[in-house]
């Protein structure tokens, strides 16, 4: 080594040193300090880290240092922080300043149903199983907030999203994702509501702006985004990339700070959505506290960095928007006990493995089930041909930012081979592959007539224009020429199966009638082979209910029937108001082709004895029974609507306020109470500026799906509550 080398590197160690010495010097001038004291209240521990900062750590806390990541302050303890998506699982990791991959062999993670096959459960329980999972993956993973779950609401069937949303009705989907984020957060892992707010389509979804009445966007887009805050305390919730009556979501004053963090009392931080942050001025003051994804480097060029120091120095910002920003994340951080430390989680543990499983198998809706064509008895079934790309294609790494790389996929076709054995004989034939395909069709029509049964696992993918972020599906139709497909299919052999993966309806009416049974079985993770073969053959019977109205033609829903899709020179008006799903077919004497809250099993259930006990607070419990009369153990989803005989103000003609999940075994029978609570039977009055249950008379429905509701009692709310 060359003098000058050695005195150079001589220098080097020095300046190493002394740093190393300044940042453990620093870091023990907090040793002892308040904030580190877990045992003081939040409030007074985020105050106290607060003070101790500088404005350039402040800033830090405020944006992005990569793309999935904010900055460590070492200094004060402060790791950095790891966010990831999403709701079906921890995504795999990218790279930092790209969307690559990176390439890594340990960001594995479980393969969770799709939300909207969750919320098909009608399963409360299985939410909280299911974030669970979430959330010890998660803290595994060293993931710090989890972008999910998403609870936009299904307006149209053709948004591209939503498989990852939780349905069409705000009761269902506030009462899946408030289980779900309470039990991720057990886990000490943030939950992240998801895209606040009417990002309810993908088409021109990073500018399309959002026409809502108040009332809809009250009652209908925003129910459970308020249930999120109010009652699971979600420590974080992402803006969306569309306009709401022309504001940017990210900088939207009246979403962000009125009702979120004002009417709702919201103390969790507000995210962009990744390079939905348009100014630093309207992110600064419009509510944003944490800017994600824009897509300019260094990552001092956010709107939220440099820019947002500069109008600090300037003095066109106040140090308390800063301080309000930072209090926010480090509020998130400290609730996730980011500074001391968690417990390691687990991953894809056999729990996981069960819960997927489970979730899987209650989210199939049996749809169509003519002559007990299911469950097949394998021990009689000699030859099953499996026809249909899904039978065969893994989903898991599909779909944008859902995305999973899963530990393992157990496809239909393999999950029927491995139950049936060496019982039968499977053939497989895919039928169809990305457009229609003559030679695949022959193939499958000649397997089709040899065999005893078909399984038939066909429907949506997540290619583009099917389920798949940042586009929409073009139309309501099966792809492929798959309607055809069926159809020669099911001359061959009359006794076809047919299974459909996809987030939500499509049309069926050139094959439907023709079909004995039919399964709407979404997206079903890791496990959906063997959920799906269990329920096939009878090991499961299947209690899932739709999520969402399967409308007979696309222009039989609201938004299409109304010419309100997907919006005129940027703008799309939710003119449908409050009729949005089940509501407009109720309200248009529409017959739907499956309704809202239906499903078949392979037993029966009858309903009985409705009575209506007060509580304490003027409004009642609903009690009533429920039988297995038919020779299978089975589960029912009762369900509860709500009815205004002369409302003030237009109100739909019955809404869903109550449902439980009721497991009775063959000839059982079982009372189920239903709660009813004071918003059971409010609405949103505009001119108030507040929810409002008025006295008067009200008829309670009870049964099996929106269409079938065989018990009714009426009820009189005496006095008018005014809703907090
Ligand atoms: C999606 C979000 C997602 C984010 C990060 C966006 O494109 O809209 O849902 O969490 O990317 O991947």
């Amino acid at each position: 080594m060359t003098k000058s080398l050695l005195i150079f590197s001589l220098i080097l160690l020095t300046l190493a040193v002394s740093s190393l010495a300044i940042s453990t010097s620093s870091h023990a001038q907090e040793q002892g300090a308040m904030y580190l004291d877990v045992n003081k209240p939040i409030d007074a521990r985020v105050e106290d880290l607060l003070s101790r900062m500088t404005l350039e750590e402040k800033l830090a806390l405020v944006h992005a240092d990569s793309k999935f990541t904010s900055a460590a302050i070492p200094r004060l303890g402060i790791p950095r922080r790891w966010l990831s998506d999403g709701p079906h699982g921890v995504r795999e990791d990218v790279g930092p300043d790209n969307w690559r991959p990176a390439g890594r062999t340990d960001d594995f993670a479980s393969f969770m149903p799709a939300l909207v096959g969750l919320a098909a459960t009608w399963n409360v329980d299985l939410a909280s199983a299911y974030g669970k999972v979430i959330g010890e993956e998660a803290r595994q993973r060293g993931k710090q907030i989890m972008l999910g779950p998403g609870m936009n609401i299904m307006r149209t069937p053709l948004n591209g999203r939503n498989f990852e949303y939780p349905g069409e009705d705000p009761f269902l989907s506030s009462r899946m994702v408030v289980n779900y984020i309470r039990a991720v957060q057990a886990e000490d892992v943030s939950s992240c509501a998801k895209h606040f707010a009417a990002n309810d389509q993908e088409w021109e979804r990073g500018t399309i702006n959002v026409e809502v009445d108040e009332r809809a966007l009250r009652e209908i887009y925003l129910r459970p985004f308020e249930a999120a805050v109010k009652e699971a305390g979600v420590r974080t919730v992402m803006s969306a990339y569309n306009k709401v009556r022309g504001q940017w979501c990210s900088e939207n004053d009246y979403l962000l700070n009125k009702i979120l963090k004002g009417e709702w009392g919201f103390k969790g931080l507000v995210m962009s959505d990744w390079n939905g942050t348009h100014s630093t001025r309207g992110a600064v003051l419009g509510g944003l506290d944490l800017e994600m994804g824009t897509e300019v480097l260094p990552y001092d060029r956010f709107f939220m960095a440099g820019a947002f120091r500069d109008g600090l120095n300037k003095g066109d910002f106040t140090m308390e928007v800063l301080n309000d920003k930072a209090r926010r994340n480090l509020r998130q951080m400290l609730e996730t006990k980011a500074i001391e430390g968690r417990a390691p989680g687990a991953i894809n543990t056999k729990e996981h493995q069960a819960t997927a499983r489970r979730v899987a198998e209650e989210s199939f809706v049996l749809l169509k089930n003519e002559n007990k064509a299911l469950p097949l008895d394998v021990n009689k079934v000699k030859s099953i041909a499996v026809i249909g790309e899904n039978g065969a294609q893994l989903q898991a790494y599909g779909g944008g930012s859902a995305r999973i790389k899963t530990f393992y996929e157990v496809t239909p076709l393999e999950g029927i081979l491995r139950y049936v054995g060496d019982r039968a004989t499977v053939s497989y034939s895919t039928g169809y592959s990305d457009k229609p395909n003559a030679e695949l069709a022959s193939r499958a029509t000649k397997a089709a007539s040899q065999a005893d049964v078909v399984i038939y696992v066909g429907g949506l993918n997540h290619r583009p224009n099917f389920d798949s972020e940042g586009t929409d599906r073009k139309d309501m139709k099966l792809p492929y020429g798959q309607d055809e497909l069926l159809q020669r299919v099911v001359e061959a052999n009359p006794r076809t199966i047919v299974v459909l993966l996809g987030g939500g309806p499509v049309e069926m009416g050139s094959w439907l009638a023709k079909v004995p049974a039919l399964v709407q079985a979404w997206y079903p993770g890791m496990e959906s082979g063997n959920a799906l073969a269990a329920m096939l053959f009878g090991d499961v019977n299947p209690s899932g209910k739709l999520s969402c109205t399967f409308p007979k033609r696309l222009e039989d829903s609201p938004a299409h029937a109304l010419g309100n899709y997907p919006g005129k020179d940027g703008t799309v008006r939710y003119e449908e108001g409050l009729l949005v799903g089940y509501r407009w077919f109720d309200a248009k004497k529409i017959e739907p082709l499956f309704p809202f809250g239906f499903g078949l099993s392979y037993t029966r259930f009858e309903y009985s004895d409705l009575h209506l006990k007060p509580s304490g607070d003027g409004t009642v419990t609903a009690e009533f029974s429920v039988s297995n009369v038919g020779s299978r153990d089975g589960a029912e989803v009762a369900q509860l609507y709500v009815q205004e005989v002369k409302p003030r103000l237009q109100r739909p003609l019955k809404e869903l306020k109550g449902f439980s999940k009721v497991f009775l075994k063959a000839g059982e029978k079982k009372t189920v109470a239903i709660p009813l609570d004071e918003r059971s039977f409010a609405f949103y009055d505009p001119d108030k500026k507040s929810w409002i249950a008025e006295a008067g008379d009200f008829k309670i429905f009870v049964g099996g799906s929106s269409r079938d509701l065989p018990l009714q009692q009426d009820f009189r709310l005496a006095k008018t509550i005014n809703l907090k």
